[in-house]
């Protein structure tokens, strides 16, 4: 063979890798609101960087058929590529080729592209669109997503890896994105669930869509699988390259450092106001977040989750901080199970790849009542607290109202080893508040008095100022500074600096055992 034809036999296998499963299975992916695996990667990878590996891998099946049909590429496009000019690797499973099914060979090129990110220590993205094990290899698909899995495993914490589900996702196949770091999901096209609608009627008689089991939807609000929604797929994408933005490639390196910038000018201008007179009104606390980073850079993780504690990447100065908030909006701030593991979750992932942890802290307590209690409350709030004191990078707290009880120890104390504390002058850090404190030391005055909801105001206004302040925990250096709100950024700004080489260490151990 000639060299030309040598060159248009490259030129054929090319043009079939690329076309997948062929025109009619695209035009019927783009008909269900979804775009190819290529035309993903094409929106994810700075243009014209994108390697591809294996394009010409093909499976090697011969059972039912299969050896009629062998498609170039085996239904995952594999390779390396820039995004915002920093190297990642990347699998997108194609959807046309078998439904994007996992047979041995997709399993071994996401491995090797799972291998090669480890070896390199840059980030993994994986956009998922598959119909699952490919039924026709049996038990070696399992092996197959089971390797996937060990990889998962061995990468958390090196180098950060991000999901999308962008289609269907079932049976054990969840679980490669359950490993990761971040799940994104497409609404109304993807679909998450280890049982589908079917074995859900047969076994417990629920009837229930695909959607409503395990939709977008249903795993950003209900079950906290995902961490983001996105309206179609372009979205999802430009999200991940700004999730990227706030990451370092690996956990050797710090975060990217961006331009400066000031915050939004309205929050800014509103946080000398933004505590209510009012102890019992609440307040948006991300308000307070907004007038401290920099304008435009926060970006809310598990928005639609346990909305009681905000988590989200934010900038400070240019700087990557994960921000963890009590929201007052929301079950007045409490700490409750959904709250704690999604808290604790964030807080380690940030300690493992090097970002500040920056705290707002406004927190009445833990959520009584006998679903927390027998739900594991003491369990899963022990998981926030572990999370915090296990966790080595800068660690700085703004305690802006309440700060009671466990949850003041538990939301980065300075006792649990938080660098910079400091309060507004509306703090409250105490056991409890003025009125359940009242009610308990002058148990025996109140029951004697005459009129004695008078009694109980009395002792509440007598001893408001005694609990209700920030200055106890000042005067034993609980807090390094009170400081007027409108102060709070400059007085981060120095603080992170101050603390950006902290050398800080865990005791040696094989691992620990954190209360999962
Ligand atoms: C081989 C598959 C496949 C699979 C889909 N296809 N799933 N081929 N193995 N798992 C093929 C179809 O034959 C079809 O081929 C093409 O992909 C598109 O599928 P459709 O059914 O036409 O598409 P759609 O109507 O959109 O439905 C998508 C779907 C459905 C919901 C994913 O295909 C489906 O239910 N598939 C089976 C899902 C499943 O049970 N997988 C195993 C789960 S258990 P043609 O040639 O017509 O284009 C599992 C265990 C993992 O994954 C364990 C890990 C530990």
């Amino acid at each position: 063979m000639n060299r030309k034809k040598k060159f248009e036999e490259l030129e054929k296998w090319r043009e079939k890798a690329h076309k997948g499963g062929g025109e009619v299975r695209i035009k019927k992916q783009h008909d269900a609101g979804k775009l190819t695996s290529r035309e993903r990667i094409t929106l994810l990878i700075d243009k014209g960087s994108f390697e591809e590996i294996g394009a010409f891998v093909r499976h090697r099946s011969h059972d039912f058929g299969m050896d009629k049909q062998r498609y170039p590429g085996d239904g995952v496009v594999t390779g390396f590529g820039k995004v915002n000019g920093r190297t990642i690797c990347v699998f997108s499973q194609d959807f046309t080729v078998f439904g994007g099914s996992l047979s041995e060979t997709h399993a071994e090129k996401i491995c090797k592209i799972l291998d090669m990110a480890m070896k390199n220590g840059v980030p993994v993205i994986g956009l998922n669109d598959s119909g699952g094990a490919r039924i026709q290899e049996g038990v070696v698909s399992l092996g197959g997503y089971a390797e996937v899995f060990w990889r998962n495993s061995m990468a958390s914490g090196v180098v950060p890896q991000i999901s999308a589900v962008m289609g269907p996702c079932a049976g054990g196949a969840v679980y490669s994105p359950a490993l990761t770091d971040f799940t994104f999901m497409v609404k109304e096209t993807s679909f998450m669930f280890v049982t589908g609608p079917n074995v859900v009627r047969t076994v417990t008689h629920e009837d229930v869509t695909s959607e409503e089991l395990g939709g977008a939807h249903a795993h950003n609000t209900k079950s906290g699988v995902a961490h983001f929604m996105a309206a179609d797929d372009a979205e999802c994408i430009n999200r991940i390259r700004t999730l990227l933005s706030y990451l370092p490639s690996n956990c050797e390196e710090q975060p990217p450092v961006h331009a400066s910038a000031e915050p939004d000018e309205k929050a800014a201008a509103g946080l000398d106001t933004l505590i209510p007179e009012s102890p019992n009104k609440p307040y948006d606390m991300k308000e307070a977040i907004l007038g401290v980073v920099d304008a435009g850079s926060f970006m809310e993780v598990h928005e639609h989750y346990a909305d009681n504690l905000i988590v989200g990447f934010a900038r400070i100065d240019g700087r990557s901080v994960g921000v963890v908030a009590n929201q007052p909006l929301s079950l007045a701030g409490c700490l409750d199970i959904d709250g704690s593991v999604k808290g604790a979750r964030f807080v380690r992932f940030c300690d493992a790849f090097n970002i500040p942890l920056v705290v707002f802290e406004d927190v009445p307590g833990f959520l009584p009542g006998t679903d927390q209690e027998w739900g594991g409350i003491i369990r899963h709030g022990a998981k926030l607290l572990y999370a915090f004191c296990e966790a080595t990078v800068p660690k700085v707290t703004v305690i802006t109202r309440k700060a009671y009880g466990g949850a003041y120890d538990v939301m980065n104390s300075k006792h649990i080893r938080a660098d910079y504390n400091i309060a507004w002058p509306s703090a409250e850090i105490a056991v409890m508040g003025v009125k359940g404190a009242v009610e308990i030391i002058f148990r025996k005055e109140i029951a004697e008095a005459k009129d004695q909801e008078k009694k109980k105001a009395e002792l509440e206004a007598q001893y408001d100022t005694h609990f209700a302040n920030p200055w106890r925990a000042a005067e034993r250096g609980y807090v390094d500074d009170v400081v007027y709100p409108s102060e709070t950024r400059n007085k981060l700004i120095r603080a992170l600096q101050a603390v950006q080489h902290k050398v800080d260490h865990v005791p040696r151990k094989k691992h620990d055992n954190m209360p999962l």
